[in-house]
């Protein structure tokens, strides 16, 4: 019997990737995201007696439907979350709100019932929580959604410290940019700029970002855990971007 994994956020970008990647390779997998007909049109394509749950990741009770309906679960993906930017003179209190539910306790929830399905199976598990290269750099106007992914990090460490001894381990990817539908649709000027960030010269395609989770999650990765992964193409490494070509 195939192992099974929930992967939140589903629908769309890299969580869509990460589902089809893992369903591609063996898994079975529980997607789960608020968008109940983009949800549902990528299960219903995947291989493996995928499932669809539908639900806001803000909400303890929709990952423990989750968790039910994956039954004995051996993974679990955190990748759900919204890229919102409001100043720090001036804040959004309804965008602060929502960074803070979908990111960070939609992160929470979901690792709480990751470790619970985990141990009451008895089953060794592996958590991988996508947070961003935001995390560890800042921009003006993302100080709220940076904070989001410092504490979905935070959280990850703590995973691994606490519950290792259970066999469970926890770990992060940070993408840089990646060319996904909550980024594509940003001006032509602003995607080229980031294109010019990085020294490959280009944005992430999502499965790029997915392979990285996989290996993460799966036994090949059996010695990693509290580690935060960066796929950025070498962004976050340079010094200097502009004049070095
Ligand atoms: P996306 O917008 O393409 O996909 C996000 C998915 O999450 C959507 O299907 C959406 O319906 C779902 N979602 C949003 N709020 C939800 C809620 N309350 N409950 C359940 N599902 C919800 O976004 P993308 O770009 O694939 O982002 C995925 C993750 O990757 C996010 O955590 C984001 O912060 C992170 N990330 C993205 C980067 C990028 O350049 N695209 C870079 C670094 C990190």
């Amino acid at each position: 019997m195939s192992k099974a994994v929930v992967v939140t956020g589903a629908a769309s970008g890299i969580g869509r990737a990460v589902a089809e990647h893992l369903a591609g390779t063996g898994w079975r997998v529980v997607g789960l995201d608020v968008d109940g007909p983009a949800l549902r049109t990528v299960m219903g394509a995947l291989a493996g007696g995928s499932i669809a749950v539908v639900g806001d990741v803000a909400l303890a009770d929709t990952h423990l439907a989750a968790a039910r309906d994956a039954g004995v679960c051996s993974g679990w993906v955190n990748c759900a979350g919204v890229t919102l930017a409001t100043p720090l003179d001036d804040p959004d209190p309804d965008v602060v709100h929502r960074l803070l539910a979908v990111n960070q306790l939609g992160t929470f929830w979901g690792v709480c019932a990751a470790v619970r399905n985990f141990l009451e199976h008895g089953t060794p598990g592996s958590i991988v929580n996508v947070s961003s290269v935001h995390a560890a750099r800042s921009h003006p106007g993302y100080g709220a959604y940076e904070m989001t992914k410092a504490a979905v990090e935070a959280l990850t460490r703590n995973v691994a410290v606490a519950y290792g001894s259970r066999g469970i381990r926890a770990n992060a990817v940070a993408p840089g940019a990646v060319a996904t539908p909550a980024l594509v649709t940003a001006p032509e000027e602003h995607l080229e700029l980031l294109r010019r960030q990085s020294p490959l010269g280009r944005l992430a395609a999502p499965a790029e970002i997915a392979t990285a989770v996989a290996f993460l999650l799966a036994d090949e990765a059996s010695f990693v855990s509290g580690e935060v992964l960066t796929v950025d193409g070498g962004w976050s490494s340079a010094l200097m971007r502009e004049g070095t070509r």
